[in-house]
Formats: structure tokens, sequence, C-alpha cells
């Protein structure tokens, strides 16, 4: 077993320490907020991550986890230390390094004895060798070190799973010494190991994420042209799956993706061959693609519409995706400024998200319009004069299509996850828009609610 430090507790760092702990290691996790140490020590999570705070109750009690901002007692003897500290995007695209920087001067500085350095980060394509420089220039004692790139593939909301279970270990070193002391740190997790130079490692974390964002990116071209032949994007996908070449998985249509790494990974992917004089056109379609997706509902609903001003609206879902309260590149941050600045009074139901989403826009009169933060379904649409879908909720996949037809003022409804079923909507009388399938009731309405009238009057 090993003694392992991690700087950095966000998704990827904090995950990565308690999983190596669950498998064995001691494991010591560093941040520079105390305040945030604090609250990790008392078993809280920093984050929201199913089954993470159980793990980290767990080892932490078996003492083989702890948790430190003080980095000079975490680093100075560890057989290795892992990076997991953002790289976030700078305005023209490229990854900020300066998190990365910091820490490899403070581990240069620090450590006592042999250690390897493993990058988890998403960094660019030489960022490793450039680490690797920059704590040789830095180091205070004779010591070998040497930065090994290992990326990680977990997805949001299934982290801890994700981590425990990956489809592969991907391990990238320049030296026999960092790749056998790697392998030996993951043998406790019988998982697959693919080992390879530090530069395709790095190489294999954005040409994966950039593959799915463009799987993402290519149904959704394919979904808008659905739409406008009459196919439906469901079926399309349906009929794609069984070939195993393309696979069942990352083929829904929908408002697009968000998240900390597709956005950001693509877009860092271009950086990267636009700086080496080659233009990564498949990438770039993925990007623009996404970007006219995640305003599409509201494309469609102020075609529909004359006005938001004054009307309610439902929003149903504010996260990137479910099973998170991360908010990164959702695309509710989007259509919400837009729908505020026509003067929507918009009702929004998150089951966590909402509290994120009211420090960007705080409840209450903002803009021309308004907004208020809702703790149930029903209270978002109850009177709604149209209302939006932008997360995939269970809990709102699970809504029968007769409660929007009960509770909406006008039943207009914009699902941009294509949770319902158009057939259901038809029936109940709701007008219904998705993306990649035909409308629900789309000229139909006017008909019904004049009988609606007639019978009324009768
Ligand atoms: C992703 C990768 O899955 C993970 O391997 C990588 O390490 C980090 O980026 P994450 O961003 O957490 O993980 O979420 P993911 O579940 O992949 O979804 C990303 C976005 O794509 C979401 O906005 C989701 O709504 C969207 N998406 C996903 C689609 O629009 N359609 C799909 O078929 C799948």
């Amino acid at each position: 077993m090993f003694k392992i430090a991690v700087a950095g507790t966000g998704y990827v760092g904090l995950v990565a320490g308690v999983c190596f702990a669950e498998r064995g290691h001691k494991v010591v996790c560093v941040d520079i907020d105390k305040t945030k140490v604090d609250l990790m020590k008392s078993g809280v999570s920093p984050i929201y991550e199913t089954g993470l705070e159980d793990l980290m109750k767990k080892n932490y009690k078996a003492g083989r986890l702890e948790y430190t901002n003080d980095y000079e007692s975490a680093y100075k003897d560890a057989d290795a230390v892992f990076i997991g500290v953002g790289t976030p995007e700078n305005e023209d695209g490229s990854a900020n390094l300066s998190y990365i920087a910091t820490v490899a001067r403070q581990i240069a500085e620090t450590i006592e004895k042999d250690c390897l350095v493993v990058v988890k980060s998403t960094v660019p394509v030489g960022t490793n060798d450039k680490v690797e420089q920059f704590i040789h220039d830095f180091l205070i004692n004779d010591v070998r070190v040497e930065v090994a790139s290992n990326p990680e593939f977990l997805a949001q909301g299934s982290a801890v799973h994700d981590t425990l279970n990956a489809k592969r270990i991907i391990i990238g070193t320049q030296s026999s010494w960092a790749e056998n002391l790697l392998q030996k740190i993951y043998e406790p997790f019988k998982l697959p190991v693919v080992s390879v130079n530090r530069k395709s490692a790095e190489m294999i974390k954005y040409a994966s994420n950039d593959f799915l964002a463009l799987k993402i990116s290519y149904m959704n071209d394919i979904a808008n042209l659905c739409e406008l032949v009459g196919a439906d994007v469901q079926d399309v996908a349906k009929g794609m799956s069984f070939d195993d070449r393309i696979g069942s998985k990352f083929l829904n249509a929908g408002i697009g993706y968000g998240g900390s790494c597709f956005p950001k990974d693509t877009k860092a992917l271009e950086y990267l061959a636009t700086q080496n004089g080659y233009d990564l056109k498949t990438v770039k379609a993925a990007i623009n693609v996404n970007k006219d997706q995640k305003t599409l509902m509201y494309k469609k609903a102020s075609n529909r519409l004359i006005t938001f001003n004054g009307l309610k609206v439902a929003i149903l879902g504010l996260t990137f995706k479910p099973g998170t309260d991360d908010l990164r590149e959702a695309p509710s941050l989007e259509n919400v400024p837009l729908l505020l600045n026509q003067g929507a009074d918009i009702y929004a139901y998150d089951p966590i998200g909402a509290g994120n989403f009211a420090k960007v826009f705080p409840e209450g009169k903002s803009r021309k319009g308004s907004i208020k933060y809702v703790s149930n379904i029903e209270e978002a649409i109850e009177g709604a004069n149209v209302c939006f879908i932008f997360t995939e909720w269970g809990e709102v996949k699970a809504i029968d299509a007769q409660v929007y037809k009960k509770l909406m003022r006008t039943p207009l409804v914009y699902d941009g996850r294509n949770l319902h079923s158009v057939e259901e909507m038809e029936q109940a009388g709701v007008e219904y828009y998705s993306v990649g399938r035909a409308p629900a009731n789309k000229d139909g309405l006017k008909e019904l609610r004049k009988l609606e009238l007639q019978a009324a009057r009768f």
C-alpha cells in the first residue's frame, strides 16, 4: 500500500482520493480552503456525488483518509502526489494551468523523497512535459521526481461508481520506474490498464471526450433534420444502436451538452489544433452545433408566442444533467437571461440545483421579468402559460401528460430532453414540442379549445 497525497478536492481530486483509500492506500487530500477541509473532516462532502459521503466517513474512520490544508506535511513523504485541481477555460478557449503550476511548485519545494507526480486534471497535450520541467526547476532536495499522466473519465453523478469500475485506466509515463509504480497503485482496483507514453495519454482524454461531444452534436444535427423531413430521431437512434460499431450510448438528441468537460475540452482541442496550424473541422462543427442547440427551445417558443412579457414560464430542470447540482455550461444559464429580458415571470424547479442557480440569478425581480424557485413541479406549472424542460430529472420524466393539461393555464410544453411521449401529449391535449420529433397538437389546440369553450357554455 502506498502513501498518496491528492491536490484539489473537486470532482476529480476528492473522488480519486476517496477511492484510493477505499482500495487500501493511505491518502491525504489537500485543499487550500480551510473551511472545506473542516467540512470534509466532519464527514460532509463539498460536492454532491452518490455514495461519496459514505465512503468518506468509512475511510476517515478507518484512518486511511485525511484532509489538510497544510500541503507541506502532505507532500513531503508521499510516494505519489495526484494533481486533481481545475483547468478552467481561458477567454480564448485555452486551458488555464495556473492551479496546476501552483501545486507543481509546492511539490517541488516540499518533497523529501522520490515521488511520482500524477496529473489527473485534463491538460493540453505536452503540458506534463512542462510540469516535469517546472518541478525540476524548483526542486529543493536531491530526489527523483517524474510526472505521469493519468486522465480521469468519471461522469458527474456517478463519479464514485465510475472510478471504482472504470472501463480503463490510462497510464502515460516516460520511464519503467513511473509505469511500474502507477501500475502497482492501481493493482487493487483490478481494472484494465492501458500503458502509453505521456502525450498519448493526454491525447486519449481529449480524443475520448471530444468524440462523445461529437456524437451528441451529430445526433442533434440529425434531429433537426428529422424534424424538417418528418422522421423521429428517437426511432432513428434506436435503429442505429443495434450496430455495435455505433453503440447505443450518447445518441440522445436534446438541447446540447453542458458540464465541466465537453464544452471545455472541445474548445481546448480546437485551440491546440489552431496553435499547431491545423484546422480541426470535426470538433469545430460539434462546438457550433452545440452552441445553436442550447437555445433551440427558446427559439421555437419565440416563434410561437408574441411575447414572454407577463407570462408565467415554468422551467423544469436547471442543472446540465440530472444527479448533480452542477450548473457549468448548463443550457438553463443561457435561456433564463433571454426569458428575463423578455419580461417572463419564471417559476423554476430543480431538485438540487436551484440553490446554486439562485446565486447567479437571485430570486425576485430581475431585468424586465422575475424568477422564483419552487420546491415542487406542480407549483412551477400551475397556471403557467408555457413550460420548458431543460434537464432530464426522473421526477420530470414521471409527470403524466394529463398533469400539464390540468394545471397549466395553456398547456404548451417545450421539452429539450425528449422526456415525454408525443402520443401521450397528443392524447392529453397538450401542445408539445421536443427535439427531432413531430410536435403534438401544433394546430389542433385551437380546435380543442373551441370545443372546450362550447362544452363549458352548455
Ligand atoms: C463527461 C464524460 O462522460 C466523462 O467521461 C468525462 O470524464 C467528463 O465529461 P459529464 O460531463 O459528467 O461526463 O456528463 P455526461 O453524462 O457525459 O453528460 C455530458 C453532457 O452531455 C450533459 O449535458 C448531457 O445532457 C449531454 N448528453 C449526454 C446528451 O445531450 N446526450 C447524450 O446522449 C448524452
